[in-house]
């Protein structure tokens, strides 16, 4: 055999042992002999790059390119359903659709909803060509590259089924819990923040750029509503029945009902059941099983009369306080989080919880040793919702802390704000880092080869103290004589060496003063034009500025009434930053675009998309994300969207060049 033809082979033969192992559960052949497949089909395809196909079994590993994502308009816009918590909405809805129905029979496809995102995926002859997120509903994120890596989707369906020449088919894209553990788990080796749910977990890896990442993460895929024309029969559960057959992971826990009552067993059974899944689900959703039926109920502006979930309550656990640790965050707020007896809650072993701030402690009148009931909401951290019964009469009340547990300054409160903070921000060490970590931030000074870790690791080492600090480093300090090269620590240096030409408005952001956003800055650096006179600037003055309020003047003048914050912004001007508007800057400045809506597209040869962003705004124009029919033009570089230029065509939106926008702002 000819190497194409066993290419093809190898594809077929993959495919068939991919749906035996990821659908039917019942593979033929062992781990090591499909990998042994895998191989040789890998060195086959290397050798032949006119067989490629991004279809073949090999594309499940991902490839490391960057994946830009694609907007894509969903044939059919992409529906919520409303949601009931109780039995009566059940019944209300059960009601609804039999009125609907003027009284005919009709069955009740009874589900599982799955805890994921949803995604639509598109087939035409058998093969998977399209994968979108939900957006918007109308339009959503093509992310086909990094769906063919989650095994459950076939990227083939198997030869002479009766699968439609053309389909959609939507599901929800998930996590399981076991993927889910071991990622957090080596995330938290690594120092990177932990997902705070599967869902989470799952929508940040479907978004990744890469779709290696993705096919490292082990996601699931169930599919829950064929779509198109010609498919299968009238059934909704039948026709995914038929979808089973072709190769997708369908749920084996759906359940065609005709009574309530069985519906109400349903959702008892799951709500208890529902511990022992692999996945995480948060209800149950009920669907009208007859598509005529769905058809004749039709949808209301937002969601189908044929659908509805029912949603599980949260769930809880009691279990036992023993303290209150006080912690310190970036930002300075203090909040309270409770030390307790572990408990198994919704999947996972809990033995923290935070208590969110004074107010919440003080309502729920915590003492030690108290039988406490804790709850999972949508955040990493569980939270204490009440007591089980009241306190031991004997017991310790414990109370909010009064001085900080770090530095021991005294704890403020700011009016309106639930939060104690911290004041101390130049000497107490979370904020200290808080603080250098806001200064290299993207946005502030773009450091961007010093991550949080290393401004932790040259913190502690007291190589630094403050952001002024970063350069005064060189290179024979930060050298590591163990490492056998010190690449690393010049890029870091030739970052922040670079720092120095970020314009001021940035460097006003990033000093930190409280309230002083990225545009609050961008208004006092071109009102005032220098760092000397904004630091110059009374309290009269800063607030006659358009967009400038008390509470942002008031921090401006207390920051600069701070000498330990003045000597800091007097070492970075003798560092070389730029403390003043660029005399460039204010020439260029002119009102050319005002008034007008700029989305950029593309990929650009003479400018970065930050700087062509930056230009927008000197000139009076508004960059925006996305098109719609208030925007005024679109700066295009190379490789705009299809999904983009088609949109814009339809609005007749005009596309400018850099050249043309280059040449336009200088006229
Ligand atoms: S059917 C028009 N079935 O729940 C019907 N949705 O608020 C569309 N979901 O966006 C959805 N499990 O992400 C359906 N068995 C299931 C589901 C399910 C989870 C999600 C889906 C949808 C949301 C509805």
């Amino acid at each position: 055999m000819d190497e194409k033809a066993r290419i093809l082979q190898l594809r077929d033969e993959l495919h068939q042992h991919n749906y035996r192992y990821y659908v039917e559960n019942n593979p033929v052949i062992s781990d090591q002999e499909f990998d042994f497949m895998m191989h040789e089909l890998q060195d086959l395809e290397a050798k032949h790059p006119e067989m490629f196909d991004p279809n073949s079994p090999s594309q499940r590993v991902g490839s490391d390119l960057n994946n830009e994502f694609e907007t894509f308009v969903h044939t059919r816009p992409m529906l919520s359903l409303g949601n009931t918590y109780n039995r009566e909405e059940v019944a209300d809805f059960w009601k609804r659709v039999s009125e609907g129905l003027m009284g005919a029979p009709f069955q009740i496809c009874c589900e599982l909803k799955f805890d994921g995102l949803s995604i639509s995926l598109h087939y035409e002859d058998g093969r998977l060509v399209r994968a979108v997120t939900r957006g918007d509903g109308v339009q959503g994120d093509d992310v086909t590259a990094n769906v063919r890596t989650i095994r459950s989707i076939p990227l083939q369906l198997p030869k002479g089924g009766d699968w439609p020449r053309q389909f959609e088919i939507r599901g929800e894209v998930l996590m399981p819990w076991s993927s889910f553990d071991r990622l957090n788990a080596e995330r938290e080796q690594a120092g990177e923040p932990l997902f705070a749910n599967p869902r989470n977990a799952a929508s940040g890896t479907l978004k990744s750029k890469n779709s290696s990442t993705v096919a490292q993460r082990g996601l699931d895929a169930y599919l829950y509503y064929l779509l198109g024309e010609g498919i299968p029969g009238d059934g909704h559960y039948q026709n995914l029945e038929a979808a089973a057959r072709w190769g997708f992971q369908v749920s084996k826990n759906m359940r065609l009902v005709s009574t309530l009552e069985e519906v109400f067993e349903y959702i008892d059974y799951w709500d208890q059941e529902r511990r022992n899944l692999p996945v995480a689900t948060d209800g149950v959703v009920l669907k009208v099983n007859s598509l005529a039926q769905q058809k004749s109920l039709g949808m209301t502006a937002k969601s189908p009369r044929w659908a509805i979930a029912y949603k599980f309550q949260a769930e809880q656990a009691e279990t036992t306080l023993r303290q209150v640790v006080f912690q310190v965050g970036r930002t300075g707020a203090v909040t309270p989080v409770a030390n307790m007896d572990p408990v198994q809650l919704a999947g996972t072993q809990v033995r923290r919880a935070t208590l969110h701030n004074a107010d919440v402690m003080a309502s729920l009148d915590l003492h030690v040793g108290d039988k406490v009931l804790v709850e999972k909401g949508g955040e990493i951290i569980p939270k204490i919702v009440g007591k089980a019964s009241p306190s031991e009469p004997e017991s310790l009340a414990i109370p909010f802390v009064e001085y900080c547990p770090v530095c021991g300054s005294k704890l403020v409160r700011y009016e309106g704000e639930a939060a104690h903070y911290c004041p101390n921000d130049t000497g107490c060490p979370p904020l200290i880092l808080g603080r250098i970590e806001h200064f290299i931030s993207r946005k502030a000074m773009n450091i961007n080869s010093l991550g949080p870790e290393t401004v932790d690791d040259y913190y502690r080492r007291g190589l630094i103290h403050d952001a002024a600090d970063l350069y005064d480093l060189n290179e024979e300090q930060l050298t590591d004589p163990q490492a056998s090269d010190n690449k690393g620590v010049r890029k870091i240096l030739a970052s922040i060496e670079e720092s120095k030409q970020i314009p001021f408005e940035r460097v006003l952001f990033a000093i930190g003063i409280r309230f002083v956003g990225e545009i609050a800055a961008k208004t006092l650096a071109r009102y005032y034009g220098s760092m000397d006179k904004v630091m110059e600037a009374s309290m009269e003055s800063l607030t006659q500025i358009n967009g400038i309020g008390e509470v942002i003047a008031g921090s401006v003048i207390q920051y600069f009434a701070n000498p330990v914050n003045r000597a800091f912004v007097e070492r970075l001007r003798n560092a070389g930053l730029q403390i003043e508007i660029g005399e460039q800057q204010r020439q260029a400045q002119s009102d050319k675009l005002e008034g007008q809506s700029v989305v950029i597209s593309g990929v650009f040869q003479h400018h970065s998309r930050d700087e062509y962003k930056a230009l927008i705004e000197q000139h009076g124009g508004k960059n925006v994300g996305s098109i719609s029919n208030k925007t005024s033009f679109i700066l295009a570089g190379e490789n705009m969207g299809p999904a983009k230029l088609e949109k814009a065509q339809k609005l007749g939106i005009r596309i400018m060049n850099e050249d043309e926008f280059l040449s336009l702002i200088k006229e």
